[in-house]
């Protein structure tokens, strides 16, 4: 049974019947740009082929009640203002904080069914919080009778996350999700917010798999990161790193993790614009080269990578060879690689990769692969 279908049938059993609409919000990966969007930098990530799809009805009174399929059909009844954010996070922060979101932005709808289902797993770093919050913005605005701008859905997405997750999260994620085209990278100016599709060569393909260790962004190390880079814009006396530059950078006495976090952001700005013009020339070396190097910069400056992801990337890129490359995609500590190499190697790859690396979780090697070029096809995540 499809996302929509099962949805759909969770709506059925929890309210007895047929929903007015349903909503759909993919995952994202993301290319290349990390840990550079709350740096006002460039990203470059991808929307993927799975997501989360709430199914909505309108009902009479002022009830926001929503039933969560992939938690034992858990139920959330809420009214607008009654409640502060909870702790500990769980699903229900995140329907909560985007009804709110939605409603500070002027889209009323009264009372509220919702059923939601996901096939986008948690904690892999194919931000699924992300997915979640766009997909209920969407469900709120149809029931509202509005057709909200992708921005305003991706503010309203990364609001519910900072207030109610408690992640101090950048964009990139919600615009991935609110903006992106299936099949195209979408570059993003995280300054302003302009962004531009970018095609995928038809015959190369994007493979996400999973490194088996689960990771949450709750846990301190993302806001951390995000207070060192703060910390070196201060130092360095830039309202961002963004307006940084090397030069800049090593002049000024830093101490060395700073120091290292600013080199990343700067260094990996730059690879994502060079990345954007290795996709346009269809130099899958030139591109794979920037990933292997981005990855290295994540690993070695920033810091957020672990053992086990280090491990899978090496050995993609070991099977990939010069045709590709491999990076840790997400905001790290764990979840997903993502490797970008020539459509027609994807099974030879695999099979390689099959061979060689154990999940330290114990699974067998989970991945997806996302056609480019418009034709998404996922499969097995
Ligand atoms: C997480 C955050 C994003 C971004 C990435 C790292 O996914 O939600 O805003 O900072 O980490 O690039």
């Amino acid at each position: 049974m499809s996302l929509i279908e099962r949805t759909r049938a969770g709506y059925v059993a929890a309210y007895g019947r047929e929903p007015d609409g349903i909503a759909f919000a993919p995952g994202r990966v993301n290319l290349i740009g990390e840990h550079v969007d709350y740096n006002e930098g460039l990203v470059l990530p991808l929307p993927i082929s799975i997501g989360t799809a709430a199914a909505w009805g309108r009902a009479a009174g002022q009830v926001i009640e929503t039933v969560a399929l992939d938690f034992g059909a858990d139920r959330d009844r809420y009214i607008l203002g009654a409640a502060p954010p909870h702790h500990p996070v769980d699903w229900r922060s995140y329907v909560r904080g985007m009804a709110e979101a939605m409603a500070a932005r002027g889209a009323n709808c009264g009372g509220l069914n919702l059923a939601i289902g996901g096939s986008n797993p948690r904690g892999a770093g194919l931000s699924s919080s992300a997915s979640l919050c766009v997909a209920i913005g969407r469900a709120w605005a149809a029931a509202a009778g509005l057709a909200p701008d992708p921005r305003e859905l991706a503010l309203a997405a990364q609001s519910a996350e900072h207030n109610w997750a408690g992640v101090n999260c950048g964009i990139m994620d919600q615009m991935a999700i609110a903006a992106g085209k299936p099949g195209h990278a979408l570059l993003l100016d995280c300054r302003d917010l302009t962004t531009r599709h970018v095609a995928l060569p038809e015959d190369w393909a994007v493979v996400i798999i999973q490194s088996g260790v689960t990771r949450g962004l709750v846990d301190g190390h993302y806001n951390a990161r995000r207070q060192d880079c703060e910390r070196a814009a201060q130092a360095l006396g830039v309202s961002s790193l963004r307006a940084a530059s090397s030069d800049l950078i090593e002049a000024a006495n830093l101490d060395l993790r700073i120091r290292n976090r600013a080199r990343h952001v700067i260094r990996e700005i730059a690879r994502t614009e060079a990345a954007v013009a290795a996709i346009e020339a269809r130099d899958l070396v030139g591109l794979g080269q920037l990933l292997r190097d981005g990855h290295a910069s994540l690993r070695d400056l920033f810091e957020v990578s672990v053992p086990a992801v280090d491990r899978l990337v090496d050995l993609a890129n070991a099977a990939i060879g010069a045709g590709g490359g491999a990076r840790m995609t997400g905001g790290g500590f764990g979840g997903a690689i993502a490797a970008v190499l020539e459509a027609q190697a994807v099974p030879a790859f695999l099979a390689n990769l099959t061979d060689t690396f154990s999940a330290p979780d114990g699974r067998q090697l989970t991945y997806l692969i996302e056609r480019t070029g418009g034709a998404a096809a996922g499969a097995r995540l």
